[in-house]
């Protein structure tokens, strides 16, 4: 079993509408089938994921996504071996920009997306735009 987190720019005029129905919703038929679970988190200019399963899958798929062009700038935060799922209840969860809970509980399960220690304490508005903030300011060779 492996894990891949990473983070992109949503591509320029991708809706929320599109994103939903258009990526998301193939995507729990297509994770089905591969045994891949995990959330995908959009902000209005990023994506962050967090894909789970088997080796083979997981590369394969990351792939695809890798390929997509509905995002770009996409960045490895996290990779490695996993002993159990950490999403085993979802094809693929999604959470919206703005749910601050689902954020505060993205970060404090990836804490090497090196965010948390930053965001202890924020709240709300606050814990989404130091989110944004530092996903920006995140270089690729500190992961
Ligand atoms: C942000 C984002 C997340 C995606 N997540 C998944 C995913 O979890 N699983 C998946 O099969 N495809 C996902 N896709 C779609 C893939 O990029 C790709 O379109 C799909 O896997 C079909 O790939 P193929 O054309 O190589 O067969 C995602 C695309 C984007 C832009």
């Amino acid at each position: 079993m492996r894990r891949v987190v990473y983070k992109s720019v949503r591509a320029a005029g991708l809706t929320d509408a599109q994103i939903v129905d258009d990526i998301v919703l193939p995507t729990l038929r297509r994770n089905q089938e591969n045994d891949i679970t995990g959330c995908l988190w959009f902000g209005p200019d990023r994506f962050v994921q967090v894909l789970e399963g088997p080796d083979e899958a997981v590369d394969r798929t990351f792939a695809s996504i890798r390929a997509d062009v509905r995002h770009r700038d996409i960045q490895t935060l996290e990779t490695g071996p996993l002993e159990a799922r950490e999403h085993a209840d979802f094809r693929m969860k999604l959470i919206r920009g703005d749910d601050t809970d689902g954020v505060a509980e993205l970060l404090s399960r990836y804490p090497t997306m090196g965010a948390s220690e930053h965001l202890h304490g924020l709240k709300g508005g606050g814990l989404i735009a130091g989110l944004r903030r530092i996903m920006r300011q995140m270089p690729a060779s500190s992961l």
